[in-house]
């Protein structure tokens, strides 16, 4: 078996974190003694380009006990759990490309040693698999099925690439389903950043001017959670409904030229580039602290950081680097700017995992019932998917709801009664 991780002797508390994981994420469990059972992806090379997470690792157990030989690379160079990687290697028998801190180099020779075991399905965090797939390894897309996309900016990507006829194979937006962004995104992404930024600076939140870029599913998690710990926020956005809808949620909305003055914290989570630039960094108060939770490092322009600045002090504290500008303020930028909550802390907590990766496996599944009907093009998750995550999850939590009666099934399909 191949693999390259940082140290194999890491495996036993890899191992333990696994399978505390495991202990939330019951609806994947569900899915995998089924699996186990009537292994419906028997046979078939998968390859996943995810962050490295005790979660992930559930994930990899699910698709190896449906029948699948899975290998696994890292989604980004710095969420790679080494101790998960080592277990995934020595405990469970699964091949895993993924060092965390690896760099440039090594990120795409890792993305590369994936394509090697010849995939026929890959699951992706932000489209880097699969646009190698279409790049420099365009000679093996030809054996893909599909290929499953975890997160918005992936989707995005891989929407531009249908858009201008460079699509190769269909693709799922699994991120796009309810039972992944409603929860996963938001829930998840708030929790888990206000975690990191607490986790690498040890902050008090209570009384903090946070400022979140960004009110999609994600900026709304991080500033409601910011908010329920006390911080005083302020949100930017560009969509005008995103906007006002922060703006009735009672967010104080203002543009970023405005809230580099008063704001401490600042936080990305647009999936866009540059949202905070050099004159907004130049204007920011002395001390001032910046983080992002978006999926690239490009949503901060560390470049114009770093013309701006006189000296950068690495690791102030871990996660942690000081940029001294010349003006003489401090910005104090964590992570290099990627997502903090998987740089600083462990991601998002496995409950909310469950549902993104028991959509993932049962989509995976759908694809290998129905590959002859799935044309080249970004595909939703069929909605009985998402039905069935909901129930299990809901039964997991032993949470019952009401059914519709006969009468208001007919009430809601008929246009007869008025008032
Ligand atoms: N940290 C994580 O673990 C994690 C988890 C899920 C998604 N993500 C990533 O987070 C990012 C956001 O995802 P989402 O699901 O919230 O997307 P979304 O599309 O729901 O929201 C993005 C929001 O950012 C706004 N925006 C765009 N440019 C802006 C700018 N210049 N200034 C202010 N606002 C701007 C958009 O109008 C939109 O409302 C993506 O990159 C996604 O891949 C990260």
């Amino acid at each position: 078996m191949k693999y390259d991780v940082a140290d194999l002797s890491l495996a036993p508390v890899g191992k333990k974190r696994i399978l505390w994981a495991d202990n939330d994420m019951p609806v994947l469990a569900t899915i995998r003694e089924r699996f186990a059972k009537s292994k419906p992806l028997k046979g078939k090379n998968i390859s996943a380009c995810l962050h490295v997470t005790a979660e992930t690792a559930n994930l990899a157990r699910t698709l190896k006990a449906s029948g699948a030989n899975v290998v696994l690379c890292a989604s980004n160079p710095l969420s790679t759990q080494d101790d998960v990687a080592a277990s995934l290697v020595k405990d469970f028998k699964i091949s895993v490309f993924s060092i965390c801190g690896e760099n440039r180099s090594t990120y795409y020779k890792h993305i590369n040693a994936a394509i090697d075991h010849k995939p026929v399905m890959t699951f992706d965090d932000g489209a880097d698999l699969v646009n190698e797939l279409h790049t420099r390894r365009k000679k093996d897309a030809g054996r893909i099925i599909a290929s499953m996309e975890e997160t918005t900016t992936g989707v995005i990507r891989l929407r531009a690439m249908a858009n201008e006829g460079k699509l190769k194979f269909p693709v799922i937006a699994v991120n796009d389903a309810a039972t992944k962004h409603l929860f996963d995104n938001r829930y998840g992404t708030g929790q888990s950043t206000v975690d990191g930024i607490i986790r690498a600076t040890d902050f008090l939140m209570a009384g903090k001017r946070v400022v979140a870029a960004g009110y999609g599913w994600c900026g709304r998690g991080f500033a409601m959670r910011a908010r329920g710990m006390g911080a005083n926020v302020i949100v930017t956005e560009v969509d005008a409904i995103k906007a006002l809808e922060a703006s009735m949620d009672g967010f104080l909305v203002m543009p970023m030229a405005e809230a580099v003055k008063v704001g401490e914290l600042f936080v990305t989570l647009t999936g866009n580039k540059n949202v905070i630039r050099a004159e907004h960094f130049r204007a920011m108060k002395d001390r001032a602290v910046v983080a992002n939770s978006g999926h690239f490092n490009v949503e901060l322009d560390i470049p114009g950081l770093k013309k701006l600045s006189k000296k950068i002090i690495c690791n102030v504290r871990h996660c942690v680097d000081e940029y001294v500008l010349k003006n003489n303020k401090r910005i104090y930028l964590l992570a290099e700017g990627r997502l903090i909550n998987l740089a600083a802390a462990e991601g998002h907590p496995a409950s909310v995992m469950d549902m993104s990766f028991a959509t993932q496996a049962l989509q995976a599944e759908y694809v290998v019932k129905n590959q002859s009907r799935l044309s080249v093009a970004v595909h939703d998750v069929p909605m009985q998917i998402e039905q069935q995550i909901g129930r299990l999850k809901l039964k997991s939590m032993s949470i019952n709801i009401d059914k519709l009666t006969a009468e208001q099934i007919a009430y809601l399909a008929s246009s007869g009664e008025g008032t």
